[in-house]
């Protein structure tokens, strides 16, 4: 595959250049595919060569002076120049038997063990993502934290890292002293059982609209929060059944999504920890009292408090961002990660550079990163508003049934519902992801090139973390698939002819679903 020719062009440049092909294979690239039929393979730029052969003429004379000293053999069957760069064609009928070889032998781990990505860590990345809020709207946001962030732990798992997926709840705060508080007068134990995420919510709304006319409601919930902050067990009782419940519903929404998590983590558990941390700051020094008697750290670097972090309130007690540090240390101390990633819409952008930050000062930078998008509108299902997941994915199902039952060409399938869900999901996931498309284009050899492309844009992808390069490259093969299948039919062919479609049909199958896996669709196989 890619690899073999790769280190063929290099090892040929090596000779000319006397620098190590080792050096040289990350420099040459695959060409995508466009219309031009005849375009090279590879390209190799030499600006990307960082040597005094050259001496300081323009890159296009470089590169020819390059191209003319190089020779085909019988894997390279061309040699050529572009703009700056030596191109490289490769022997047609090898690159047809290499790589429908190697997708045979390597099925979904084509592209995955590629010498391209020998570079890149294994160690441990834990990821956060989803982290909704309990009794609370489960907003795009979270979809989109739910999509990206299961796309980067399959990523990181696929290249060879160890993953933990876990998701941090907003389980604690106010909105439970209100629902705790709400429960009696507006709950229903029934209605807890039979759709916990939406009662709560209901009773959320209702206990919030009643505290913001009446005391009575308001110092209540003040009430509740403040035997739950004690250990009071009654309260501790409830609550755990709320979030033993939600979380139990959330299983079964993110199981049709496709994603699950290793871990149920939440702000509860750090809500005693960010005591420690409160007292970790004031021992080293790093925790300054306001005039209004709020406890920040100084972030600015001339130390005069331009910038800060509000760690405390004037009553002592900790904020988000308090028990998100306490968080970060006990996962650093309890798992050891390599690397940590937070996904979240941008709007947590200064949250989390506070954090690392106060993270850093507190001498403990743990390669953390924040992985932000867009914040999109509001989403509407035909019911309107959206509220909960579980609408979303059943407006999606119903849409996509439908289409089905609107289009001629659909086969019945055993289950039509599930066939419906899996697309509508798919659907979902690529409005999400999906970035600039590859345009049209043709024919086995195009496709063929199209999969030499795929350890590259895993490559990228792991680099930026930015799954628009994978869903680019699918869709572009999927196009690509789709014109070959139109001109190649396996029946109706002499054997030899269908046995070789089928086995390039077969490779562009299994590229395509293990791309489709990662990014968290389940691939169908009838529709
Ligand atoms: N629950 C938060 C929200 O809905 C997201 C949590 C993000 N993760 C974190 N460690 N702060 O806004």
């Amino acid at each position: 595959m890619a690899c073999l020719f790769r280190r063929a062009i290099a090892e040929q440049v090596s000779q000319v250049l006397g620098l190590p092909a080792e050096k040289l294979i990350p420099c040459i690239h695959a060409i995508p595919v466009h219309r031009k039929q005849d375009s090279p393979d590879f390209q190799l730029y030499v600006n990307s060569l960082s040597v005094d052969n050259f001496d300081g003429a323009s890159h296009n004379e470089n590169a020819q002076k390059l191209a003319s000293k190089l020779a085909a053999n019988s894997i390279i069957s061309e040699i050529g120049t572009g703009r700056g760069s030596v191109t490289f064609k490769i022997n047609r009928e090898l690159l047809t038997e290499t790589i429908l070889k190697k997708i045979y032998q390597d099925g979904s781990l084509y592209g995955m063990n590629s010498e391209l990505l020998s570079n890149t860590p294994k160690g441990l990345t834990l990821v956060e993502y989803s982290s909704p809020n309990i009794a609370k709207k489960f907003h795009v946001g979270h979809l989109r934290s739910t999509i990206i962030g299961n796309f980067i732990a399959n990523l990181k798992e696929a290249v060879g890292c160890k993953v933990i997926r876990m998701n941090y709840l907003g389980d604690w705060g106010l909105q439970f002293g209100l629902v705790g508080a709400g429960f009696s007068k507006y709950g229903s134990d029934e209605k807890l059982r039979a759709n916990p995420l939406q009662h709560l919510f209901e009773v959320y709304v209702k206990a919030n609209a009643a505290a913001n006319k009446d005391e009575d409601m308001k110092s209540s919930a003040q009430d509740f929060m403040q035997r739950l902050e004690n250990g009071h067990p009654q309260a501790l009782s409830l609550w755990t059944q709320f979030r033993d419940l939600s979380i139990e519903e959330y299983t079964k929404v993110y199981k049709r999504l496709g994603v699950q998590f290793d871990e149920y983590s939440g702000e509860s558990f750090y809500n005693k920890k960010a005591q420690d941390v409160l007292k970790l700051l004031k021992e080293k020094g790093i925790l300054k009292t306001t005039g209004d008697g709020k406890g920040v750290v100084d972030l600015s670097e001339q130390g005069d408090v331009s910038t800060f972090s509000t760690v405390m309130r004037s009553d002592g007690t900790s904020l988000y961002i308090t028990r998100d540090i306490a968080a970060a240390l006990d996962r650093m101390e309890k798992s050891n990660f390599n690397e940590m990633i937070y996904v979240t819409d941008k709007s947590q952008q200064t949250h989390f550079e506070h954090l690392f930050k106060i993270l850093e000062i507190l001498g403990k930078v743990g390669n953390c990163q924040h992985v932000k998008f867009g914040r999109v509108q509001g989403m509407q299902t035909r019911k309107g508003d959206v509220i909960f997941l579980e609408d979303v994915l059943d407006e999606a199902r119903s849409r996509m049934l439908q289409n089905m039952a609107n289009s001629e060409t659909s086969k019945t399938t055993e289950d039509p519902a599930d066939t419906a869900e899996k697309i509508g999901i798919a659907a979902l996931i690529v409005q999400d992801l999906k970035g600039p498309l590859l345009s049209d284009y043709h024919s086995v050899i195009f496709t063929l090139r199209q999969l030499l492309r795929y350890d590259e844009v895993i490559h990228k992808t792991l680099k930026d973390l930015q799954p628009r390069y994978l869903v680019s490259f699918l869709m572009g093969l999927g196009h690509l698939v789709n014109v070959a299948h139109h001109s190649l039919h396996v029946k109706g062919s002499s054997p030899d002819v269908a046995h070789a479609r089928l086995l390039f049909f077969n490779s562009v199958r299994v590229v395509l679903a293990s791309g489709m896996r990662l990014l968290g669709i389940t691939p169908v196989d009838k529709m």
